[in-house]
C-alpha cells in the first residue's frame, strides 16, 4: 500500500492506544521481571549468608600454616596402603617430622569406585587392603596426622564418589577413620541445582555445608577448600568464615613458569592470610625433577616467605640429601611458621628482579631477592625499604649459605637466574659507651 493512501493516514491514529498498551504491557513484564531477579537475588544472598554463618571454624587448629606430605604431585593416582605407610615411617627417620612436617594426606583415588549398599564411602580394598581406619591408626601411632581428599561435587577430580548429599555421612565416616586434615576438592558440581547462583555462591553454600557437617562430627578437623578448576571462584574472600586454607591458584606443575604464576596469583591476597587461615598457592614440587636445585630452593623459599602451607608433593621415601638440605632447613621454615602469620608483600619488581618482604614477631624481617629470569642481576635494597626502623647497623643473615653481613643500611647480592636469596635481617643495638 502506498504511503500516502487515504487509508494508510485514516488508520495510524488507532494504532497509538494499542502500542501503548503493548509498551506498557512491556514494561510491566520487565519490572515483574526485575523484582522477581531482585527477591531472588536477596534470597540467595541470604541463604549463603547463612550457610557461612552457621559453618564458622576453629581457628586454633591452624595457628601456623600447616606442614606435611600429600602423595598427589608424586604419584597422582598410584596411591597405597603401602605407599603411605612407607611414606610415614620414612618421615620419623628422614627427619621430617622433627623438621616439624606432620600431616600425611592422601589424595585422590583412594575410593572404591561406587559406595556400599548403605550408601558409605569406601577405600578401594586393592590399594588400601586394611582399609583407613587402620592407616590412620598406623600414621597415628607414628606421632603424625591424618589427611584425606573428598570432593563437594557428585564426583572428585579423578571421579571417584563425591559428597554432595552425603555431607553429614561423610564427615561421620572421616571422623570415625580419625582423620585430621580434609582436603576438598571441586570438580563435577552439579550447578544445575542451584539455577539462580553465580559458581561463587554454589562454593559459598557447599563448603560451608561441608564445614559444619565437618564441625557437627565434633573431631578437629583442618579443611582445605582446594578450589583451583574455576577462576571464578573467590575463596580468599569468604574462605576465613568456613575452612583453614584456601587454593589461590591453579594446579601447580614442576616447572619454573608455574612456580612464578601460582606465587605472582597469590601475592595479590596478602592481606586475607594470618593465624588460622592461610592462602594456599599448592602443594610444593620440590625434588621432582623438573626444576633445578636452584630454582627448587626458591621454590621453596617464595612459599616460606609467603606463609603457605608446605605440603611436600615429592617420594620422602627416596629424597636425596640435596632435596632434604632443602625441605630440612630449620631457618628457612621458622620464616614460613613465623608466629605473626603474615604474607609477604612485594617491596619492589625491576624487570626480572623482585623483593619481597615479610615482618617477623621479633622484629627482624624476611626478605627475599628474587631473580626471575635468565641473565645474572644484582639486587640491592635498603633496610628501611623493608620497613626496618633506623638503627646503627643492620645485620643480614642468608639462610642458604649460613654466611652473615653486616652494613650500615643496604645489601647488594648478586642473584643467579632463576634463583633467589632469601635473608634474614636485624638491626645491631647501639653499643653502650662507658666512660
Ligand atoms: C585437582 C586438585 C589436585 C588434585 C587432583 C586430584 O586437580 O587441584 O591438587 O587433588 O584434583 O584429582
Amino acid at each position: 500500500m502506498p504511503p500516502h493512501s487515504p487509508h494508510s493516514a485514516m488508520t495510524h491514529p488507532a494504532r497509538w492506544p494499542r502500542l501503548l498498551l503493548i509498551l506498557a504491557a512491556c514494561l510491566a513484564l520487565g519490572l515483574l521481571a526485575a523484582i522477581h531477579h531482585w527477591r531472588v537475588r536477596a534470597m540467595v544472598e541470604q541463604q549463603v549468608q547463612t550457610a557461612v554463618r552457621h559453618a564458622a571454624v576453629d581457628s586454633r587448629l591452624t595457628p601456623k600454616p600447616p606442614l606435611g606430605f600429600n602423595d598427589w604431585n608424586a604419584v597422582h593416582c598410584n596411591v597405597s596402603e603401602a605407599l603411605i605407610q612407607q611414606t610415614a615411617a620414612a618421615m620419623v627417620t628422614n627427619g621430617l617430622r622433627a623438621a616439624g612436617y606432620r600431616y600425611v594426606i592422601v589424595d585422590d583415588c583412594w575410593s572404591a569406585p561406587s559406595r556400599d549398599a548403605r550408601g558409605n564411602l569406601v577405600a578401594d580394598p586393592d590399594r588400601f587392603p586394611h582399609g583407613l581406619r587402620a592407616l590412620g591408626a598406623y600414621i597415628h601411632s607414628l606421632g603424625l596426622k591424618f589427611g584425606l581428599y573428598a570432593d563437594v561435587g557428585t564426583t572428585t577430580c579423578g571421579s571417584y564418589p563425591g559428597s554432595f548429599g552425603h555431607e553429614r555421612d561423610d564427615a561421620a565416616t572421616f571422623a570415625s577413620w580419625g582423620v585430621d586434615y580434609l582436603k576438598v576438592d571441586w570438580c563435577h558440581v552439579p550447578y544445575a541445582l542451584f539455577p539462580d547462583y553465580t559458581p561463587d555462591e554454589v562454593a559459598q553454600v557447599l563448603y560451608a555445608r561441608m564445614s559444619a557437617s565437618l564441625r557437627a562430627t565434633r573431631r578437629p578437623m583442618v579443611f582445605s577448600v582446594s578450589n583451583a578448576s574455576d577462576p571464578s571462584i573467590h575463596p580468599w574472600v569468604w574462605g576465613r568464615s568456613v575452612s583453614d586454607l584456601w587454593r589461590t591458584t591453579p594446579d601447580i606443575a614442576d616447572t619454573w613458569t608455574s612456580i612464578l604464576v601460582n606465587a605472582d596469583e597469590n601475592l595479590q591476597h596478602g592481606s586475607v592470610a594470618g593465624p588460622g587461615h592461610w592462602n594456599d598457592p599448592d602443594m610444593l614440587e620440590v625434588g621432582n625433577g623438573g626444576m633445578t636445585p636452584a630454582e627448587d630452593q626458591a621454590h621453596f623459599s617464595l612459599w616460606s616467605i609467603m606463609a603457605a602451607p608446605l605440603i611436600l608433593g615429592t617420594d620422602v621415601r627416596f629424597m636425596r640429601r640435596s632435596v632434604s638440605h632443602i625441605v630440612t632447613n630449620r631457618e628457612v621454615i621458622a620464616i614460613d611458621q613465623d608466629p605473626l602469620g603474615i604474607q609477604a608483600a612485594i617491596v619492589f619488581r625491576h624487570g626480572d628482579g623482585e623483593v619481597l618482604t615479610k615482618p617477623l614477631a621479633n622484629g627482624d624481617r624476611a626478605v627475599l631477592l628474587l631473580n626471575r629470569g635468565a641473565p645474572q642481576l644484582t639486587l640491592t635494597v635498603r633496610a628501611e625499604q623493608v620497613g626496618m626502623a633506623r638503627a646503627p647497623g643492620y645485620v643480614w643473615s642468608n639462610l642458604w649459605t649460613h654466611t652473615t653481613r653486616i652494613s650500615m643500611g643496604s645489601i647488594s647480592e648478586s642473584v643467579p637466574p632463576r634463583s633467589s636469596v632469601l635473608l634474614r635481617v636485624r638491626a645491631t643495638v647501639s653499643q653502650k659507651r662507658t666512660t
